[in-house]
């Protein structure tokens, strides 16, 4: 299965980019898993009235290659960040009917259900099947740039495993 995560956020400190890397890593372990790895920053974006950069096209190409999703994201005002809207609204038609994951990074626990907002463009805009387990993580769950053995972690294994288990079992 060929799984494309998708890193979001623009931020050169990023928690999220540190949720889907350790999520790569994990998924990489398991068998016929394989992962094209997005990294936003390296993307070069514009909004939908703006000039297209060849970046989006090319992006839009490599998710319509893919079975299915890992969507890495900062919490903005309640919501997606910013460069995640503009690829949900520019780049996603290859996504209909597929299987996707939320990681994300807040700045306080109050905002989990943020990513309420990515479900539903996902559901009602793709037809997208959700995995029902989403990871947030809180800058006070890292050490430095690294995840540490315990909780955080313990999720990210789960979150795999059932990505995995699921994600196969959907594939047409
Ligand atoms: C413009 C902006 C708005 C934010 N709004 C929220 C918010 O509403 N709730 C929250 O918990 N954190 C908020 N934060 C904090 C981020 O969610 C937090 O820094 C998180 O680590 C961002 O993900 P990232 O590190 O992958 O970029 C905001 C940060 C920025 C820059």
């Amino acid at each position: 299965m060929k799984t494309l995560i998708l890193s979001s956020s623009l931020s050169p400190r990023s928690r999220s980019y540190l949720l889907c890397r350790a999520t790569e890593e994990r998924l990489l372990r398991e068998a016929g898993c394989e992962i094209d790895f997005v990294d936003l920053r390296e993307v070069e974006l514009a909004p939908h009235h703006r000039p297209r950069p060849q970046d989006m096209d090319t992006l839009k190409e490599r998710i319509t290659a893919a079975d299915n999703y890992i969507l890495g994201m900062g919490v903005h005002c309640y919501s997606v960040n910013d460069s995640l809207k503009l690829v949900l609204d520019n780049c996603c038609e290859g996504m209909v009917g597929k299987f996707f994951g939320i990681l994300c990074a807040g700045g306080g626990q109050r905002s989990y259900l943020s990513t309420m907002h990515l479900t539903q463009i996902c559901m009602n805009e793709w037809r997208m099947i959700q995995l029902p387990r989403v990871v947030y993580a809180l800058w006070k769950d890292f050490e430095g740039d690294t995840i540490p053995e315990g909780e955080l972690s313990l999720r990210l294994d789960e979150f795999c495993r059932d990505f995995h288990s699921i994600g196969g079992k959907l594939l047409r």
